[in-house]
């Protein structure tokens, strides 16, 4: 029996920050911006809205999309690392809002490769029969702690939210396989103090280096090869590192999940709000097998190969 996704929920804010507009703000370019990473503009949450809000709205989502009751849920896992605060964490927040009265509830830290962890470490307690669902969420607010001086980093990040409950699915379907890791040593090149710093051109060498392999690693491990993989959703950081995982497949432009144009790198909730997207807009269909791979601070990374439907 496998575990899968059973439903699936997004939110955004709806303030759109252009290229446009930064370039009144800082000295860069919309012909810079679009090159060198793939966005055109991003959502920004105002002062009414924090991650926990917008986890709340991609959870409610997903919870109706599964057709279940908030009851019903053994544990809430939210991969965030831009919580409201240290504590209470975001997954107690949003356990008293959704009525979830039965949830256990932790946040996940594991910068844009929190969702993965989540999914795999959700799949863990219902493959086992411990809980029949878990909600997991990616939420960020990186605005907040973006450096809005620093234009090496200003114009990559955006807000938002993706969530998913994760039951048991039919036969044949669910998360076929996944890998996930670390890498500590890396964790010099990209961190929080106080506000966001990178090393732009290591992470770039780890990104390119790992997520294509990470892909790789988890169609082997599902018994199955490069041909049977129907589409590709990479963590949606830069359209250069993107066009790297999906090279490394074989995969024509159009078997891969693009959103970073409009939403940019939303760290954790990249994957599940491309994922939302792709099945609102019929990419991705039952018995689809797709690959999920994302990379980030940590360093981390994971991946996670699945046969689509409930
Ligand atoms: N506008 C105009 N020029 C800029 C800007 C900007 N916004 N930012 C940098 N530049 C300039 C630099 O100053 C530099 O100029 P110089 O040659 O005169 O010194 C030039 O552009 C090249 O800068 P580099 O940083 O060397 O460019 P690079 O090719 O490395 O691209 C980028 C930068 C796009 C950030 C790339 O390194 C990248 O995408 N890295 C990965 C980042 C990433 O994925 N981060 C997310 C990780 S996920 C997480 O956990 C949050």
């Amino acid at each position: 029996m496998n575990a899968g996704l059973i439903g699936i929920g997004k939110y955004v804010p709806p303030h759109i920050l252009t290229n446009a507009d930064l370039e009144k703000r800082m000295d860069t370019s919309d012909e810079w911006i679009r090159t060198m990473t793939g966005i055109q503009e991003r959502r920004i949450a105002d002062d009414s809205i924090d991650s926990s809000h917008m986890a709340y709205n991609a959870a409610a989502d997903a919870i109706k999309d599964a057709g279940i009751k908030p009851e019903e849920i053994g544990l809430i896992l939210v991969a965030t690392v831009t919580p409201d605060q240290p504590f209470p964490s975001v997954s107690a927040m949003i356990q008293d809002q959704l009525g979830a009265k039965n949830a256990a509830a932790m946040d996940i830290s594991a910068a844009c490769s929190g969702y993965m962890y989540g999914i795999v470490t959700a799949k863990q307690f219902v493959e086992s029969g411990t809980y029949d669902y878990v909600l997991v969420v990616g939420v960020e607010k990186l605005s907040k702690i973006t450096d809005w001086e620093d234009r090496n980093t200003a114009v990559l990040f955006g807000d938002g939210a993706g969530a998913a409950v994760i039951g048991k699915v039919s036969e044949g379907r669910g998360v076929l396989s996944f890998e996930l890791g670390a890498d500590g040593s890396g964790g010099k090149y990209l961190y929080q103090d106080e506000k966001l710093i990178m090393n732009g051109r290591e992470v770039f060498k780890f990104a390119v280096r790992q997520m294509g392999q990470s892909a790789i690693n988890v169609i082997e491990k599902a018994g199955l090869t490069k041909e049977d993989v129907d589409f590709l959703i990479p963590h949606q950081a830069n359209i250069r590192i993107m066009e790297s995982a999906r090279q490394r497949l074989d995969l024509p432009v159009e078997k891969m999940s693009k959103t970073v144009h409009k939403y940019g790198n939303t760290s954790s909730a990249s994957i599940p709000i491309s994922l939302f997207d792709d099945v609102a807009e019929g990419k991705v269909k039952d018995d689809d097998v797709i690959v999920l791979v994302g990379f980030g601070g940590g360093l981390t990374w994971g991946a996670l190969c699945i046969k689509w439907g409930r």
